[in-house]
């Protein structure tokens, strides 16, 4: 069979079917090594140095997520957040950027307070208007456009191809965090983007228990290089456990990622119009803003992340996340089992979250059963 042509859940489940050489082991070893040897002419030919750069480790998740993401390579990095600093690192001081006034508020923050003393000039947009974004950007300045979609917390909507195609003519890279969308659902190269970062964290590891982050890149040239030497020089480097896992995880993620889709229809449906709802946010509903370009740009399924804002305000959001038994009380997001968390008491000062919403990652226990909990937790803060 021409492996080229394989479907991508075959390419997941068997890793690309790599086994090891030496020992025919269908489950790769664990590499653990910090340094490899030297050969006595003073030559590298093993092309390995030292694992702050490099890691057998990484050979085999970062082939399959780049077939995944049909990129020409991929990275991993100790967590989503040094996947994501990476990019904007390997900008120049002076360069201008533009991302979106609706995304993962950490890096927000970063790009504000830290990017921005660092010398990038850094513009918040509302990315889901390509009117806005054109208006914004700069011929020959604006270097970056940052692209999440859909987006945390409130899962608005970008256009991938409309955006990159802006930001193309400018003369920008489009880059976007695909974490919530996962390659399951969009493929960002196919609408044009240059860089996909995921936190490796959420659904590609799958089981809440690794920090890990990822860059896939369309074209292995000269940026590309920029964004590894970071990686290198800054070291946000991955561990070779945590590399394991996220390939171990990574093979099943077609499954979990289907199903927390299944049940997120169901349960964005089901509390739509519920008398205790004042709103279901979820890019799976005809009624959402985002609904017709999440509809063109996702295939086979809407994402298991949703938010729901609660009848009754702050109060009755935090006292329903207080009375679930099922959902657990945290945050993160992509893993088996399902959470839900008061998104404004995690961000603060500033968040577009409104003190009402409560953010839901679904996971993929029976959905009647999480349908049940939230209403048995919607009805006692009622009470
Ligand atoms: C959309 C998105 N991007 C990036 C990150 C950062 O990933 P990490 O926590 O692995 O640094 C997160 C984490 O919640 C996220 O949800």
């Amino acid at each position: 069979m021409d492996p080229t042509s394989l479907k991508p859940e075959s390419i997941a489940a068997q890793a690309l079917g790599w086994v090891d050489e030496q020992t025919r082991a269908i489950t790769p070893p664990i590499h653990v090594s910090s340094t490899y040897l030297r050969d006595p002419d003073n030559q590298y030919r093993s092309g390995r140095v030292y694992a702050r750069a490099d890691n057998p480790a990484f050979d085999q998740p970062e082939a399959v997520i780049a077939r995944l993401e049909q990129g020409a390579a991929a990275g991993l990095f100790a967590s989503g957040m040094a996947a994501a600093t990476a990019v904007f690192l390997a900008l120049k001081p002076g360069d201008h950027v533009l991302a979106p006034k609706v995304m993962y508020w950490s890096l927000r923050n970063w790009l504000m307070n830290f990017a921005t003393q660092w010398g990038l000039k850094v513009e918040l947009v509302d990315m889901t208007d390509p009117a806005a974004v054109r208006a914004a950007i700069r011929r020959g300045e604006t270097r970056l456009v940052w692209v999440e979609t859909p987006a945390n917390p409130l899962w608005s909507v970008t256009d991938i191809a409309a955006t990159a195609a802006i930001a193309h003519e400018a003369g920008a890279l489009l880059a976007v965090d695909s974490t919530v969308a996962t390659p399951v659902l969009t493929r960002p190269f196919e609408h044009g983007a240059d860089i996909v970062m995921h936190a490796g964290t959420k659904y590609l590891g799958g089981h809440s228990d690794l920090i890990a982050g990822v860059l896939v890149t369309r074209e292995d040239g000269d940026f590309w290089k920029r964004v590894k030497l970071v990686r290198a020089q800054v070291g946000g480097t991955l561990g070779s456990f945590e590399a394991f896992l996220l390939m171990r995880g990574m093979r099943t993620l077609y499954l979990r990622v289907r199903q927390a889709c299944a049940s997120a229809q169901r349960i964005a449906e089901h509390f739509e119009h519920h008398p205790l709802v004042e709103a279901v946010l979820y890019p799976g509903l005809r009624a959402f803003p985002g609904h017709e370009i999440a509809a063109r740009q996702m295939t086979g399924g809407f994402g298991g992340m949703m938010s729901i804002r609660a009848k009754g305000g702050e109060r009755a959001a935090i006292a329903t996340a207080a009375n679930v038994a099922l959902w657990k009380r945290a945050t993160s997001l992509g893993g088996t089992e399902s959470l839900i968390e008061h998104r404004a008491s995690v961000e603060g000062a500033g968040t577009p979250a409104p003190a009402d919403l409560l953010r839901l990652s679904v996971g993929i226990e029976d959905a009647g059963d999480l349908i049940a909990d939230l209403e048995q937790a919607l009805r006692r803060a009622h009470a």
